[in-house]
């Protein structure tokens, strides 16, 4: 079976493709997973040229990439639900996910879809709402009165925004000048700044960082002189003021909510294109090198 390989840190084309990788044999206690639609992440890469890339260790090698996406159960062992034979799931593995066939072991890790929601909106909450929620509360804590996002653009910050509609603070959604069309087409009721805009704000702020870059912080902090930070992408401590740096805590019951809230419209995921898994690599790069525009896919 096709399954893509990580088999040094060498970056997005040190990948391997391969055709005849052993396809896995059920167990009682798990289902199998004929895989269709998987999202391409930043962690990916990132993954692929940093050993120290995420607080997880996955620096043991080889590994199949990937931690989610969407596919069919085509074989359920005796242990599990019967029922989940031929059901359409969003699956979480962060063992791996980029494999035609995938064994599924945790019942809490696969989540049914119903026949309204898409595999590209499914497979698009890898690695977004989830992260988005954990940066929701770290903003229902705050007493700040405005609220700043970098990379308001970015997949992550769209599913934020639309958590945040009834937050009646003042929210500044920060973007690169090349990405202030697309943000206005997706959120048109909501203002995006773009850094050299803003006016100074002398009231407490609680900056949202998504973006990861330490100039535009640099830049924000005049603007927000009062301000607290909070990050998920800067880990350590390469800012010269103290970062909160929070990742996202798995919670199976946020996930069924968010597909309910596909299902409902009340959220709606962002994507982009879809690339065939043969073109792996040339989808990394193109979601690493252009401006986001939605969560790239690719398709089995
Ligand atoms: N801590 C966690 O639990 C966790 C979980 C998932 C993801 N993450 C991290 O969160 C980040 C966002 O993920 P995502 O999937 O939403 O990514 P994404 O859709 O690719 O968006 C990346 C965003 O960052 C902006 N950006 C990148 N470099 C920038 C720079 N130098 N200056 C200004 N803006 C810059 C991009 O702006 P343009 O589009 O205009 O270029 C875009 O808005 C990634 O770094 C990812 O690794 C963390």
């Amino acid at each position: 079976m096709y399954a893509i390989i990580q088999t040094n840190f060498n970056g997005i084309d040190a990948l391997t493709i391969r055709t005849d990788y052993p396809k896995p044999a059920v167990t009682p206690n798990d289902v199998l997973i004929k895989m269709t639609v998987l999202p391409v992440v930043p962690t990916d890469w990132k993954r692929e040229s940093n050993p120290n890339a995420t607080t997880e260790q996955l620096a043991d090698l080889p590994r199949i990439i990937g931690v989610g996406g969407v596919g069919t159960i085509v074989a359920v062992g005796d242990n599990r639900d019967p029922q989940l034979l031929n059901q359409r799931v969003l699956v979480m593995n962060p063992s791996g996910s980029y494999s035609e066939y995938v064994l599924s072991e945790n019942p809490n890790f696969i989540f049914p879809l119903p026949n309204i929601v898409t595999n590209e909106s499914a497979a698009a909450l890898t690695a977004g709402p989830g992260t988005a929620l954990t940066l929701k509360h770290e903003i229902d804590q705050s007493t700040a009165r405005h609220i700043v996002i970098t990379g308001a653009n970015s997949v992550i910050g769209l599913y934020l925004l639309q958590m945040l509609q009834t937050d009646s603070r003042q929210i500044w959604p920060i973007v690169s000048p090349n990405s202030q069309t697309y943000f206005q087409q997706q959120m048109p009721t909501i203002k995006a700044y773009t850094a050299e805009e803003l006016p100074t704000i002398e009231a407490d702020s609680l900056i949202i960082d998504i973006a990861g870059s330490v100039p535009l912080l640099d830049q924000l902090t005049q603007y927000f002189p009062h301000n607290q930070i909070v990050s998920i992408v800067l880990m350590h401590a390469d800012f010269n003021q103290p970062i909160k740096f929070v990742h996202e805590d798995f919670n199976a019951d946020d996930y069924r909510h968010f597909i309910q809230q596909l299902v409902t419209g009340e959220l709606v995921a962002p994507i982009d294109r879809t690339f065939p898994i043969t073109a792996i690599k040339t989808a990394q790069h193109y979601a690493q090198d252009t401006h986001s525009r939605g969560r790239v896919l690719v398709t089995f």
